[in-house]
């Protein structure tokens, strides 16, 4: 019985930066951004947003018709909103779900989604008639200033894992790969992270390569196996070092059409930068969006990385009639609906960003025009408002 992806939706807040302002304004030459890094624009994430309505905002539209099976609730995270409630009971309530379920966060820095879905494949297959949601959701935050400024964004994936799904069905075993790394964390008095960068890419290729090495053994595979590989994409060029590192595999016409195809998994991450735990899934969904080559059955290979460290590779199988179910006119409007802000005006939302560690604030919401927002901080309390 197949299980993978039913649905699969995204936001990000409606404001953006460009990399070539970025770059002026840090005296860097645009090309090291746009070309180096292969960045064009960065997400800006105001006071009103948080990983929580973030969350809400991507997984509303598809967890509307199937409020009733869902009973497994997976918060991928790591800028959570509380050390001990889970940002997955509010969701729950955000989203008015069945409460006769399970809710939880996990936290292994960007890996926390692929824990999530995983964990979720398993209880479906034991379970057929329910239904998980999984969602990935943060903001990425290093610094003014700072060498990883450029690699910041934000935003929120959320999927329905089921038994015969729309889109993908998980094909075969995953491989893993952990080690006690210090590529990047963040300390519990920081609202950014620390990170040792050009370590962080080094560890990530190799994680990569272990772990794609294990699943072909594993899984009895070769890379002609395969139409198209996602990444983790903290920046777009990262994914590309991690494709470059298994190309000498495929003969040339394969790596031709590989590279054409990481071209359309590149589309929505370079728009919106890292959302650290989401990015893998919205590569996958900027794939399955834009790439025009793909069919049925076709097999797509998965690489999720999270600092600290954790890998995965994985695969899974295109479904019959998965394009009819393609939401790119919506996600294309969202994004093309993001206002540019100046570089002083991201400063400002950047250094006023202190919604995690404030009490008793309110916040203007009036130009955030997402349905989830967040409104107040009372008493310690976040207070959530969903407008109609
Ligand atoms: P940097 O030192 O500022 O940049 O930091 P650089 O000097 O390494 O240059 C970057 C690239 O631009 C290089 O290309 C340059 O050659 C090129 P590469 O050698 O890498 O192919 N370049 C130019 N290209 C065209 N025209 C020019 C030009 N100048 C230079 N004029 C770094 C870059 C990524 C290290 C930094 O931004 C950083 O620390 N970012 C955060 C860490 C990160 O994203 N690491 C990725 C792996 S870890 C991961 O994925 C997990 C993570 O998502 C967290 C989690 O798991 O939760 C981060």
């Amino acid at each position: 019985m197949p299980v993978g992806i039913d649905k699969i939706n995204f936001f990000t807040p409606n404001m953006y930066i460009s990399m070539n302002d970025l770059a002026l304004a840090r005296h860097e030459d645009p090309n090291k951004y746009l070309i180096g890094i292969g960045q064009k624009e960065q997400s800006v994430i105001p006071v009103t947003q948080d990983a929580v309505t973030m969350a809400a905002n991507a997984a509303y539209p598809i967890a509307l018709d199937d409020k009733d099976n869902i009973d497994l609730i997976i918060f991928g995270t790591e800028s959570g909103v509380d050390n001990s409630k889970s940002a997955a009971i509010y969701l729950q309530n955000l989203l008015k779900l069945n409460s006769n379920a399970r809710a939880f966060e996990i936290k292994q820095a960007c890996y926390g989604a692929t824990a999530g879905i995983q964990m979720a494949r398993e209880y479906v297959t034991l379970h057929p008639d329910k239904k998980a949601l999984v969602v990935g959701s943060d903001v990425a935050r290093y610094g003014l200033n700072t060498p990883g400024e450029v690699t910041q964004g934000g935003g929120a994936v959320a999927m329905i894992i089921s038994s015969h799904p729309k889109l993908l069905a998980f094909e075969g075993d995953s491989s893993f790969h952990s080690e006690d790394i210090m590529d990047f964390w963040r300390p519990l008095n920081k609202t950014e992270a620390l990170v040792d960068g050009h370590y962080s890419n080094n560890i990530y290729v190799d994680f990569f390569q272990k772990t794609w090495q294990n699943y072909k053994l594993n899984n009895n595979a070769t890379i002609s196996d395969f139409k198209a590989f996602v990444f983790h994409l903290p920046y777009v060029k990262m994914g590309i070092k991690g494709l470059r590192s298994i190309l000498q595999e495929a003969d040339d016409k394969l790596q031709t059409n590989l590279k054409s195809e990481f071209d359309f998994s590149k589309i929505y991450n370079e728009q919106v930068g890292n959302l650290y735990t989401g990015s893998l899934y919205l590569s996958l969904l900027s794939l399955l969006n834009n790439s025009k080559k793909l069919n049925s059955g076709d097999r797509i290979g998965l690489f999720s990385y999270g600092s600290g460290a954790q890998g995965e590779f994985f695969a899974m199988t295109l479904q019959p009639n998965f394009s009819k179910y393609n939401n790119s006119d919506l996600l294309n409007s969202m994004l093309k609906n993001r206002k540019q802000i100046s570089i002083s005006q991201y400063e400002g939302i950047f250094n006023s960003w202190t919604n995690s560690i404030n009490d008793n604030v309110q916040f203007d919401v009036s130009s955030d025009h997402a349905r989830f927002v967040l409104s107040e901080i009372k008493n310690n309390q976040r207070i959530y408002l969903e407008r109609g």
